[in-house]
């Protein structure tokens, strides 16, 4: 069977005999796998019917509450999910609302000047049990807002707009949480559950209260041209949040938060081990990304259902605490494997190159703590850093050390004398990295074993062809 890397292989080393034979044999690689999956651009065909939010009474004045409006149009909207699909259209206006749901088939278009508001008061947001994964809210035991803009086992659904706007007013969470004050953990903006073929497009997403958008076992996610942010200070906010989902592409954004910008996740501990399903083909490029207390590009903590066949390419990382940044700790089980991270250019980070075995709460002290975490076959390459403190930051976990660490042309400018490398329990090799790296990085150039795009053509390879 053909391996997934065979086409990072080929985007990368440009082998052309290769990709001839390739090309021809087995175009389905490229769907079903690595990074693949931004080539997929979905169709959007205009829904056949369309109605503004105005017929159902919503008022864009910014004072009026609006959630009853949008419940109505969602609800007359179904009737049209067999007849090709529906639009709702949201005029210039600031529509203020509470939490509301989506329906399949459905297009929600934002208008140039249109702004969705969230209320700042909890009571208009429903409660809805934790995630099965997580078994708990994040931040607080027990249940947790809902979603301001919530699809619950939807096939096509379409969030777009001509650059509209969704203000999740976070200020007031922000506040609640740091004083502890929080009934229940805070909702995210958008949040589509158990569903397929999702599509968010061309919006601005402001003051997100937790995550700004966040899919949760869905498969077939595209994510373009989306312009996400919340202030440095706002504690624990996040861009995008692929979170036991498959087949994601997010590409053309700008993303710049207070904690990471885009996080990949698929439970937590033995919730998410029982759970069982991982984050697998995601595809980032052309991103980015900002992140003022946390990482531009993290993997985890959560992380119990697996991460794997991920692939990062052309992006931009600046003004953040930290580039890219492997999280987990023993209890989780899961694993972070087959990662690819290419072409990246780095300005004014402080560590920017992280994997940490010790990081992360957990949810209750029914975890195993033998559940140990596997971090294998991570490959960056074609990094170039300006102002960066500390190159690389690697602390394995001793039971179950980080493995198969490959850097490649990576060129960090340290803007200290503090030393570029800190390193424990990993092993891997590099070549043409710039400062160099500490030894356990550098094993003898068994390159076959430790690059996870080599490893495809020599190992897998073969036998395809
Ligand atoms: C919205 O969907 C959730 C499931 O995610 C469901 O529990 C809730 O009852 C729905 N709310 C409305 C108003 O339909
Ligand atoms: C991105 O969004 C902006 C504003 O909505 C729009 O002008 C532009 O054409 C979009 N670009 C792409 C590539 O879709
Ligand atoms: C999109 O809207 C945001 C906020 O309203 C604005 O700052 C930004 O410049 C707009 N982008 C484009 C491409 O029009
Ligand atoms: C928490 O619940 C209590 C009791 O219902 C209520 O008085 C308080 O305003 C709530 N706090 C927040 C931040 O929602
Ligand atoms: C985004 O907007 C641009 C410009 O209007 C349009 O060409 C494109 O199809 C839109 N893309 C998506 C995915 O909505
Ligand atoms: C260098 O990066 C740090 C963040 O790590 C930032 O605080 C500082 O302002 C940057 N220096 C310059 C000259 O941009
Ligand atoms: C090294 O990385 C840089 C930056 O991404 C890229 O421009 C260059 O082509 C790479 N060189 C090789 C030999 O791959
Ligand atoms: C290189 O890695 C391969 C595959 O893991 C292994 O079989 C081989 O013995 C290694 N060679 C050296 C010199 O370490």
């Amino acid at each position: 069977m053909l391996s997934k890397g065979v086409y990072v292989l080929i985007m990368h080393m440009a082998m052309v005999a290769l990709l001839l034979l390739l090309a021809w044999s087995n175009a389905v690689i490229i769907v079903d796998g690595y990074g693949g999956q931004c080539s997929l651009n979905p169709t959007l065909d205009p829904r056949p019917h369309s109605v503004s939010i105005l017929e159902f009474g919503a008022v864009g004045d910014g004072k009026t509450l609006n959630t009853i409006p949008f419940q109505n149009a969602v609800f007359y909207l179904k009737s049209f999910a067999d007849k090709g699909g529906a639009q709702l259209y949201v005029p210039p206006g600031k529509w203020l609302t509470g939490s509301f749901n989506l329906t399949s088939h459905l297009t929600l278009f934002l208008e140039k000047g249109a702004t969705i508001i969230g209320s700042q008061d909890p009571t208009h947001w429903d409660v809805v049990k934790p995630l099965p994964s997580y078994g708990r809210g994040l931040e607080v035991p027990g249940g947790r807002y809902q979603s301001l803009i919530n699809g619950y086992q939807l096939h096509d659904v379409v969030i777009t707009g001509n650059n509209g706007t969704i203000n999740g007013m976070g200020s007031v969470w922000w506040e609640w949480f740091t004083l502890h004050t929080l009934n229940h953990s805070r909702p995210h903006l958008i949040e589509l559950v158990e569903s397929d073929y999702v599509v968010v497009s061309n919006l601005t997403i402001l003051n997100a209260p937790a995550y700004a958008i966040h899919p949760v076992y869905c498969s077939y996610v595209h994510i373009q041209n989306v312009s996400i942010s919340a202030p440095e200070e706002s504690p624990f906010t996040v861009g995008i949040v692929p979170d036991s989902s498959n087949n994601v592409c997010i590409e053309d954004c700008i993303v710049a938060m207070g904690h990471d910008a885009i996080s990949l996740k698929s439970g937590w501990d033995e919730y998410g081990v029982a759970y069982g399903r991982p984050t697998e083909n995601v595809h980032i490029r052309r991103v980015t990304l900002s992140a003022f207390s946390g990482s531009t590009l993290a993997f985890g903590s959560e992380m119990s259902g697996g991460l794997s066949n991920v692939f990062v390419e052309h992006s931009h990382v600046l003004d953040s605490d930290k580039g890219v940044q492997f999280r987990t700790t023993r209890g989780r089980g899961g694993y972070m494997k087959e990662i690819v991270i290419s072409d990246i250019q780095m300005d004014n980070v402080y560590v920017a190159i992280a994997a940490t075995g010790h990081c992360g709460s957990h949810p209750d002290d029914k975890f195993d703590p033998n559940a140990l975490p596997h971090l294998d076959f991570i490959t960056l390459k074609g990094v170039i850093g300006r102002n960066i403190t500390v190159a690389g930051s690697f602390a394995g976990i001793e039971e179950s050390p980080f493995t198969n660490i490959c850097l490649s042309n990576i060129t960090l400018s340290i803007n200290s004398i503090s030393s570029a490398w800190e390193c424990s329990n990993v092993l891997g090799s590099s070549d043409f990295v710039n400062p160099e790296p500490c030894p356990e990085l550098r094993n003898p150039t068994n390159s076959s074993s430790s690059c996870f795009y080599l490893l495809s053509t020599s190992g897998r390879k073969a036998s395809a062809l």
